[in-house]
């Protein structure tokens, strides 16, 4: 596909479903917004200035220090229900914990949210990675190869259950077995809904490749966005499929550059030491994926890829990232209903004459899965 056919870059807000989203700091210019009222304002917003899709993060308790960081969250499948039902256009998505959820209970819960959003529910399946939440249920944190094994089973049947006619999916695995699987009503995008998966390492990359629509990626630096996006395309190739890419950019943009970099050091200089070191310690364990992160790579936006600068400096830097592979942008802001506003008026119009974006509510056709 050539650039000129390319479809548009879908634009995401990593939404503030939790308390203290997302940079692990003390340093605020406004409210906290993680209340569901303010993540419905943030959305409604979002949705007149022409984003494309909204995503939770999935948490069960907060990370400690100063902030408890993420402490306070509200659960994502009852998060997406509430947001669908007052959206018409933007995609919602889910973020479900492998080992908490039983497939069928999640296809179920799943199918429901589609309908619900008549098509615009997606899914993130994530694998779990912290001891402490899974600990606090009695869950074991399986070896990381073998987590993406039973994640690997859990698509699967959810695809199974999706796609097959009710009553008769079967399926046997290590983990679980599913005799007659029936869910009905099915999903309304067919064949299903978009699955995602976020992560780099060699486990994730097959996994998605494999059994994905998308691959969430967290990146330190603009410029390894070609080598990641093309080794997850080549990958899907392989199984005659297609994978999009979505990056993580933390974005924030004032009238000049040194204004933007002095917010950023606030932001820094206010670090919460003892919450980021339990995230930093926590994500990494077993994973590979962050071993070159510093402390402040992951205080800012949790390790989101900082994209600071002027509006004309952002709207450069996003554009750069499409044309290395990006098919998204998943974004964390400061100040989440203010950079929502102010993202559509400032950056939206900039991306557009770019050819980054289309014009609004020309990219938010519920896209079907191969
Ligand atoms: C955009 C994005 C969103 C994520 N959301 C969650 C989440 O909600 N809950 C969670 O436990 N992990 C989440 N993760 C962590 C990943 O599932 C994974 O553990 C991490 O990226 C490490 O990947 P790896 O296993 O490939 O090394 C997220 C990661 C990214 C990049």
């Amino acid at each position: 596909m050539t650039q000129t056919e390319r479809e548009p870059l879908q634009l995401g807000i990593f939404m503030p479903n939790c308390s203290n989203a997302y940079s692990i700091s003390t340093y605020r210019t406004g409210p906290d917004e993680w209340p569901y009222a303010s993540n419905k304002r943030i959305a409604l917003a979002a949705e007149a200035a022409g984003f494309d899709f909204l995503f939770p993060v999935s948490r069960w308790r907060g990370f400690g220090g100063k902030t408890n960081y993420l402490g306070l969250s509200q659960e994502t499948m009852t998060w997406a229900a509430a947001l669908l039902a007052v959206t018409t256009r933007l995609k919602v998505y889910s973020t479900v914990h492998v080992p908490v959820f039983h497939p069928l209970v999640a296809a179920k819960m799943g199918a429901t949210l589609d309908h619900i959003g008549q098509g615009r529910w997606g899914i993130n399946i994530v694998s779990g990675w912290s001891r402490e939440e899974f600990g606090m249920m009695g869950i074991e944190l399986l070896p990381h190869d073998q987590r993406y094994a039973k994640t690997a089973a859990f698509i699967e049947i959810l695809k199974g259950l999706w796609t097959e006619e009710p009553g008769t999916f079967d399926y046997d695995s290590p983990w679980y077995r599913i005799t007659g699987g029936y869910v009905n009503p099915q999903p309304v995008c067919k064949p299903h809904p978009p699955i995602v998966n976020a992560g780099v390492s060699e486990d994730v990359k097959e996994l998605v490749a494999r059994l994905c629509d998308w691959a969430f990626i967290g990146q330190s630096s603009i410029e390894e966005t070609k080598g990641l996006t093309q080794d997850f395309k080549v990958r899907a190739d392989r199984y005659q499929r297609r994978v999009r890419c979505a990056g993580y950019p933390f974005v924030l943009w004032r009238e000049t550059e040194k204004e933007a970099e002095d917010e950023k050091r606030r932001i820094l200089d206010q670090m919460d030491p003892v919450a980021t070191e339990n995230w930093a310690r926590g994500l990494g364990i077993g994973s590979g994926s962050f071993d070159h992160f510093t402390l402040e790579m992951f205080a800012l936006g949790a390790g989101a890829l900082p994209v600071i600068g002027t509006a004309e400096q952002v709207a450069l830097k996003l554009k750069r990232l499409y044309e290395l592979g990006l098919d998204g942008v998943l974004m964390c802001f400061l100040s989440y209903y203010d950079d929502t506003v102010r993202f559509g008026r400032e950056i939206v119009p900039l991306l557009r004459q770019l050819g980054v974006v289309g014009e609004a509510g020309d990219r938010t056709e519920v896209e079907e899965p191969r």
